[in-house]
């Protein structure tokens, strides 16, 4: 039988079990940083969620936070394991480069245990020391902080307009 088409829209409050549960079973592994239920209220509006079909369960989750003048932050991508290997990964990296855009970021950024992922769909590497304060401000308050082990990785998703942005490589 033939699958319904992938579906992305905005996440809702009553999508906030889904997304928590999705992360949960990842951040359980180490795979993904834990997201409390405080923070993932917070971060709501951050998040696009993808279903296949429009009233299928989420099948995964990607969040983007503006975090400098120019400058987003990928967080929170997951697909949960029975719909892995299907492109969605990459619909929603997708998607968040369009979202990233839409903020008007000049490139985006993620902190990832699964670097050759994010290589694979055009990211590069880039020195940590270079992101925002603010970007630390963020990573002392994690638990793993100062040796979690993530790659940080940027992508240029739109046109530099000149003003007083975080220059990041590439
Ligand atoms: C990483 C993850 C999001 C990929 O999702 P997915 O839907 O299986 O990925 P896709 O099917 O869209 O794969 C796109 C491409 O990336 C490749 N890929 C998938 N997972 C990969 C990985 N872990 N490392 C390297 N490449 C990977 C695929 O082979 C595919 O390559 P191709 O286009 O040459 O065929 C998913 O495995 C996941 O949720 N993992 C657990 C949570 C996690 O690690 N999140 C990352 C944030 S730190």
């Amino acid at each position: 039988m033939k699958r319904p088409r992938p579906c992305i829209r905005p996440a809702t409050l009553a999508d906030l079990p889904a997304i928590l549960g999705l992360i949960r079973v990842y951040a359980k592994r180490e795979l993904m940083l834990p997201l409390s239920y405080g923070d993932a209220i917070d971060r709501l509006r951050d998040f696009l969620l993808l279903s296949e079909g429009r009233r299928g369960p989420v099948a995964g989750t990607v969040a983007v936070h503006p975090v400098w003048e120019g400058m987003a932050e990928l967080r929170s991508l997951a697909v949960a394991e029975a719909f892995q290997g299907r492109g969605h990964g990459r619909a929603l990296v997708q998607a968040a480069v369009q979202e990233a855009r839409r903020l008007g970021a000049v490139r985006l950024f993620t902190l990832s245990y699964v670097p050759d992922f994010f290589r694979r769909l055009g990211f590069k590497d880039v020195d940590r020391q270079t992101l925002p304060h603010k970007v630390w401000q963020d990573c002392v308050k994690c638990p793993k902080f100062p040796d979690c082990g993530e790659t940080a990785l940027a992508l240029r998703v739109g046109r530099a307009r000149g003003g007083s942005g975080t220059a990041v490589a590439p």
